[in-house]
């Protein structure tokens, strides 16, 4: 705890009378990337928000790199590279301006990183800011955010915007920080790009954190819901009796499972009851955390 890079108490923020988050309790270790997953409004931008300083929480606390956040503001920004969600950008200088700006702020006086990481957005800095669709805003933000190596990145929603092959492009960024002992914050929507780089996730919703686990532990605990409809009703226990196979419900001929193993055997007996249709439900992050928390029984984050 001591070492982290990142480290909240309690931290609860209020905009007005409405709710910004609450009681938010996290820490993150150095070399880390940490996925910040969550529903719209749930509190992720707040968070972040509160950890640079440019929101003051009115109960907790934060630390980053063991500096409090609110008495060593600037000594904190210094080491960090932050992706707002909602980027300000001054509208008649052109992408090169504002970005070598930043690199001469930020003391950059080699521009190599800073004109590599444009090839690699493929962003082309020519152009006035204002001219520029949300897309291009966004790697115009990254490039920012990431010129400066700063060993901690916090980064809202950092791949929304950008087409497919651009967020293969950011995630790979994220992962070569990573690779460099830098610590990257990441707040997502997307549970695949969580998954594909994040090595913790928490999950905030309405305000609270509720859950923070491994992803791989959380891998692990992946699983499909699949609704069969048959023709014939198998006895109570065909499924059941499979394991790592539960039946959830049965209305008439239609089955609903979750399978986390034994997908063959499952199917295999489905087929012996006239198989005649098959459907399956998206399992969300969330579904898991759900069902994991709900047979891990007492492992919740105490945050409630
Ligand atoms: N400027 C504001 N004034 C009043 N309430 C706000 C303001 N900004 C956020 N909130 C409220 O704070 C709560 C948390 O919002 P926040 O923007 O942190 O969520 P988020 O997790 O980042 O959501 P999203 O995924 O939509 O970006 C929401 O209930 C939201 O309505
Ligand atoms: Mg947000």
């Amino acid at each position: 705890m001591a070492d982290a890079v990142v480290a909240t108490e309690g931290l609860t923020f209020y905009y007005g009378r409405q709710r910004g988050i609450e009681n938010v309790s996290l820490s993150i270790q150095p070399g880390e990337v940490f996925g910040f997953l969550g529903p719209n409004g749930a509190g992720k931008t707040t968070t972040q928000r509160v950890l640079l300083d440019v929101l003051r929480p009115q109960r907790g606390r934060a630390t980053l790199f063991g500096l409090d956040s609110r008495k060593e503001g600037v000594a904190i920004r210094r080491r960090v590279g932050y992706l707002p969600g909602e980027l300000s950008l001054p509208k008649t200088l052109t992408a090169r301006q504002f970005l070598e700006s930043m690199a001469r702020i930020r003391g950059v006086t080699d521009r190599r990183l800073l004109y590599d990481l444009c090839e690699r957005l493929e962003l082309d800095p020519s152009r006035r800011l204002r001219q520029y669709s949300r897309g291009n805003k966004q790697k115009v933000g990254l490039v920012a955010a990431m010129l400066h190596q700063p060993e901690l990145l916090i980064l809202d929603e950092p791949t929304s915007g950008l087409d497919p092959l651009v967020q293969q492009t950011v995630l790979e960024l994220v992962r070569a920080a990573r690779a460099e002992g830098r610590t990257v914050f990441f707040s997502s929507h997307v549970l695949s790009e969580v998954q594909a780089v994040c090595d913790r996730v928490g999950i905030i919703r309405a305000g609270r954190l509720v859950a923070v686990e491994r992803v791989d532990t959380l891998v692990k605990q992946q699983f499909r819901r699949l609704h069969l409809t048959l023709d014939r009703l198998p006895p109570m226990d065909a499924f059941e009796k499979l394991e790592g196979v539960r039946e959830l419900a049965r209305h008439e001929k239609r089955i609903s499972l979750e399978i986390r193993q034994n997908l063959d055997a499952a199917m295999r007996t489905a087929l012996e009851y006239g198989l005649l249709d098959i459907e399956e439900q998206p399992v969300t992050l969330e579904d898991i955390f759900l069902a994991y928390y709900g047979n891990h029984g007492g492992k919740e984050n105490g945050n409630a």
